[in-house]
This record gives C-alpha cells, structure tokens and sequence, in this order.
C-alpha cells in the first residue's frame, strides 16, 4: 500500500490545471446507458478510481467503456445491454453507482442492484431516489442487501417534490423521466452545476430537459435517446482544494480551468479570510502575503458552501489566527478529519454538528489516515502546511477524486511523493 509523504512549509506558486468534475462524469456515463444507438464520446474525463469503478459496472452489464487515459475521453458504446444486475463487488466501492438504476429503468424496464457504500460519512440513504422511482410508476422491493426496481409497462411523467435536494436523487430521477410517457416536473431539485451538466448532456442525446438549476425542472419524456459527443465541466472541488492550498501555504497561485460562478461561497470565504483573489474568464488567481484570518462557515446545499470544501477548510482554519466555528448540515458525520488534524497539533473541539477551530497551531508532521475523500485532501493541505514530514496513508480514498495531485503539487512547489506505507492498511 502506498502512502503520501510531504515535507511542508513551501509556499505554492504557479498555474494549475483542473480537470473534469468528478462529480458531473459519474451521472454522465451513467446517462450513456440510455443511448441506444451510436457511440457516446466524452471529453476531460478525469482518470479517477471512481471514473474505472463506473466503468466496471458499465462493463459488467455488457456496455463497452473504453477509457484513453492519455487524452481524458472515454467511449462508451451502450447499443446492447446484456443484463441489469449490477454486481455487489462494484457497487460497494462507491456510491455513485446507485446512478445506473434511473437509467436502466427507463430503458430496460428492471434492475438490480446491491445497498450502495462509499465515503463512511454518515448514513446516507437512497429513501429520496427510491420515492421518486415509485412517483414514476416503478415497483421497488428490497430483499436481501439487493433493490429490485420493475417498471414492465414504462415508466409515467409525475409532479415530484423533493422533501431535500439530494443531488443523486435529482440526477438518477432526471435520468429515469427522460425516457417516461408524458411530463415530469421535479420540485425543490438540488440546483448544483452538475445537475445542469447532466441535463445538459441529456438534452444533446435528445432529451427535453428544461429548468435545471432553478428549483423546478420540466421533463418532457422521449422514447429513446441516442450517444452522444460532449465535454465535462471543470472540477469546482478539485478547483477549490487548490485554492485553499494557495492561501494556506501564502502562495501565489492561478487555477486555470476554474470558473468562478459555481465557486462563488468558496471564493467568498477565501476572500473574507484575507486572501487576495481575481477572477477571469480563464480561471482564478489566489494569493496570500501573511496568515489567514477565522471565519464562520456552514455548509449547505448548493449556492451554498459546498459541505465538499468543509474538510480542506477546516485544516486551513486550524493555521488562521483566531477562533473559527464551522456547521456541517448536509451529512451527519462528516468530521472524521478533525481526529487526524488533532493529531498534528490542531485544536479542535466538536459538538453535534458544530466544530470550533481554535487558530494559530503551529501544526506538525506525522503518520495520518485520509479517512475520506476530502478528509485526506484536508490532510494533504495541512501536510503542506506543517513542520517537518507528514504520511498520510489510506490513499486510495484520494486517487477516488484528485487526478495526478501529486504532480500537480510537485509542479506548484510542494515537496510531496508516493511512497510504500510501512504499515499494512486493514
Ligand atoms: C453528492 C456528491 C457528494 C456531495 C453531495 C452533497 C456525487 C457523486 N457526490 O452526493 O460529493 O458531498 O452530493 O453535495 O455527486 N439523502 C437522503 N435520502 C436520499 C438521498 C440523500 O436523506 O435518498 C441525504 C443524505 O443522507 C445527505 C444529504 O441528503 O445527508 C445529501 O445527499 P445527496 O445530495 O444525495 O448527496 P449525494 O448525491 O450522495
């Protein structure tokens, strides 16, 4: 097993480029099930573990994925589906793999697929997909750490109301009322840029898709779609947590790619912190001359501060002068990080949902766990922050989300490698 090795204290200069959003890719090749004809080409595809777990479960219902990793495009060629059971190996690994059940719904009318897993942070269910499934006209059973979901006379357009905009939810129904009779109308859907990526996506297979990204969308069902060519948006976490770097390490940084509109409350507390940001068309220029100062935040759905951004936040606030108080109200337990930034030397207290960041530590170097995604992106950040060597272990939970940031880092400034872990990872 490997593990991140960094040895902090240099600041990051330089241009960064962000890739595809890994949060948009995964609901788009979801999406290219529901091509049944011709071959769906996707462009800035990111070479993530979870892009190949999609691709896996793709593949194992007879879809051909075909990634070129060297270009980030991906062919998925879903003329033939040869079975609707998504195997529970795959699915355990991440979430995101529930996305496949809208389309194949819509299209085959069945499928199957075991309880989804993924990032340990909080209970996460699918109660939100499932209603929606059932609005459409599905049949759901659960038996057996399985969902059967059967649609056997097609699925029909409904009026449905989110009681939370889950954007799972929103995408996997969006996907499943593309293809149904008549007219869906979705109230109180998340609004994240990703949603719109998606419809938009959709819309160029030949779905009727209107309103994505206001609080009510409008979904003409169609009987079927075709591939189509099209290119993901830029990460706006990946973005994000370069930000955050930049400031952090008092650096100077350009992230190109980065698009301000959808980084609005990251920018916003950035600023609000003391850094200096501008912002262009190209993308944004982060920098910093002195220490961070506290700042509140809460998380929230989207145009809110984006509960993705918590955790790199959080390992900033623990280096900024003052007391910072961060409110987590999108999952219930998504503080495993504060343990790991205790650990070098942060002081930080937790109740509920409501962390208190005392600033000012002089953090230092040691052995941490990347407990999730942008848990371990939050230790990568203090590692480049921190005195002396930090090992973060358990990375495979980052090489889920963050496209070569080893080199991307490397090329910034940072002095971090890959290394083999001395200890086994259980
Ligand atoms: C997506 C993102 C994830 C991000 C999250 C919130 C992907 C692949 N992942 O996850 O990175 O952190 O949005 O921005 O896009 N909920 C229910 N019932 C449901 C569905 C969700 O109660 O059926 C709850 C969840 O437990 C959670 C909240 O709603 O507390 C948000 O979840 P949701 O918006 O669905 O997030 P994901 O789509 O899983």
């Amino acid at each position: 097993m490997e593990q991140l090795v960094i040895h902090g204290g240099n600041p990051l200069r330089g241009r960064v480029k962000i890739g595809g959003a890994k949060n948009a890719v995964l609901p788009i090749i979801a999406a290219a099930l529901l091509g049944s004809r011709g071959v769906t080409v996707l462009e800035d595809v990111p070479a993530l573990e979870d892009v190949y777990t999609i691709c896996a479960v793709l593949q194992s219902l007879g879809v051909r994925a075909e990634y070129e990793a060297a270009h980030h495009r991906l062919h998925i060629d879903a003329t033939k589906i040869a079975t609707v059971s998504a195997p529970y190996e795959l699915v355990r690994k991440m979430r995101a793999s529930f996305l496949i059940m809208g389309p194949l719904l819509a299209r085959e009318g069945r499928a199957e697929i075991s309880l989804p897993g993924g990032c340990a942070i909080g209970t996460r269910p699918i109660d939100l997909h499932l209603k929606g499934f059932e609005a459409l006209g599905a049949e759901i059973e659960i038996t057996q750490g399985a969902i059967h979901a059967r649609a056997p006379h097609g699925l029909k357009g409904a009026l449905i109301y989110f009681d939370f905009p889950s954007v799972g939810a929103t995408e996997n129904v969006m996907m499943a009322a593309s293809c149904a009779e008549g007219q869906t109308i979705l109230e109180n859907p998340a609004l994240e840029p990703e949603i719109v990526d998606l419809a938009n996506f959709l819309n160029v297979m030949g779905a009727q898709i209107r309103g994505a990204g206001t609080n009510r969308i409008k979904i003409d069902g169609v009987p079927s779609l075709c591939a189509a060519d099209y290119t993901i948006i830029p990460d706006r976490i990946e973005a994000g947590t370069y930000m955050v770097a930049a400031a952090m390490t008092r650096g100077d940084v350009f992230i190109e790619n980065a698009i301000s509109e959808h980084l609005k409350p990251v920018v916003a507390k950035l600023k609000e912190a003391g850094a200096t940001i501008e912002e262009d068309i190209e993308g944004i220029r982060v920098r910093a001359d002195g220490p961070m100062q506290a700042i509140d935040l809460t998380t929230l759905p989207y145009p809110g501060f984006p509960t993705d951004m918590q955790a790199q936040f959080m390992a900033m606030l623990a280096v900024a002068e003052g007391t910072s108080v961060v409110t987590e109200t999108v999952f219930e337990n998504r503080f495993m990080h504060v343990d790991e930034l205790l650990r070098m030397g942060a002081k930080i207290r937790v109740d509920g949902r409501t962390a208190t960041v005392e600033g000012g530590a002089a953090l230092f170097g040691t052995a941490v766990r990347a407990t999730d995604l942008r848990a371990g992106a939050a230790m990568v950040l203090a590692g480049l922050a921190a005195d002396g060597e930090t090992r973060v272990g358990y990375i495979h939970h980052i090489d889920r989300g963050y496209d070569d940031l080893v080199a991307k880092l490397v090329a910034l400034g940072a002095d971090i490698k890959r290394a083999d872990a001395e200890w086994t990872e259980l």
